[in-house]
């Protein structure tokens, strides 16, 4: 449902929530128009970006996301992209399916080993210390810049760049786990993406915006990127369709938590979230207070 189409059915049916997802975008304009019989709208997802916060606070609407459920899976998908990037899985992919029928060589087709590398983590939340905790069994060393320095028994002698810029130079692989929104919009830009050494892979199972695309692309296709896994992008579902014609970039349609038992597991959330508002008690994940 598009926006209009939500307020239509919400005054239609006199609803009592709504239950959102991340593909409706929530700007003031739209908060403004829910009615006011809706005394809570849960969005089905961690990330909150698609959310103008202040015209839900302004309006009194009590808002919540889906923390917690979709950790692990997220962390998942991320450490297959970063894997699919270090041995080119797309490109073994596709010599499949083209029929191979030639040997190669010892000297061909080489990925990078993941074993023993340097992984950055730009975030260091719920998502991105599950990544960590997937690195260590990998024999990974772990770098991570967060706006704030986790607790050592967070840390798990991961170590943490107050500025990101500095961290850069020593990542073998990068991984963002940053949330969207100004304060992050394209901090991987050509300026920061000139910043990782030579052969590093790239990782973005985060958000979109974190991103200059025009620059990733352009260190993807100098090879000064060895390679990429991207879950999200830009303008989804409308996405840069530049990035299929890079035989170096493993694709995923933005599907971080996207597994039966989590997919469930974030509805029951949002699900838990309205029965409490609506039962007269504090949400349980509430995005603004
Ligand atoms: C999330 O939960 O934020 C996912 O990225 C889906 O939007």
């Amino acid at each position: 449902m598009d926006a209009d189409t939500v307020i239509e059915m919400l005054t239609d049916h006199r609803a009592d929530a709504l239950m959102l997802t991340s593909h409706l975008k929530f700007p003031k304009t739209v908060i403004e128009r829910i009615p006011e019989h809706v005394k809570i709208a849960a969005t089905c997802s961690v990330g909150t970006d698609h959310i103008d916060i202040p015209a839900a606070k302004a309006r009194g609407l009590p808002m919540t996301n889906t923390p917690d459920v979709l950790t692990e899976c997220t962390a998942d998908l991320a450490f297959m992209l970063m894997l699919n990037a270090f041995r080119r899985g797309y490109e073994y992919d596709r010599i499949m399916r083209a029929g191979w029928r030639i040997h190669y060589g010892l000297g061909e087709m080489m990925g990078r080993r993941a074993w023993g590398k340097t992984l950055g983590l730009i975030g260091f939340g719920r998502i991105g210390q599950a990544m960590a905790r997937r690195a260590r069994g990998f024999g990974m060393r772990v770098l991570y810049s967060s706006r704030n320095r986790a607790a050592e028994e967070a840390e798990l002698g991961a170590m943490y760049f107050a500025d990101f810029r500095e961290m850069l130079p020593h990542c073998d692989a990068l991984s963002l786990h940053a949330p969207g929104g100004l304060a992050t919009s394209k901090i991987m830009n050509a300026e920061t993406f000139a910043l990782l050494p030579k052969g590093a892979v790239f990782v973005n199972a985060a958000r979109g915006s974190l991103v200059d695309e025009d620059a990733l692309i352009a260190a993807l296709a100098s090879g000064h990127l060895a390679g990429a896994g991207l879950d999200v992008f830009h303008n989804e579902p409308e996405y840069d369709t530049r990035f299929a014609d890079l035989p170096n970039v493993f694709l995923a349609p933005h599907m971080g938590s996207a597994t039966v038992e989590t997919r469930n597991a974030m509805g029951f959330r949002a699900l838990d979230n309205i029965q409490a508002v609506l039962a007269g008690k504090p949400p349980i994940d509430p995005i603004w207070r």
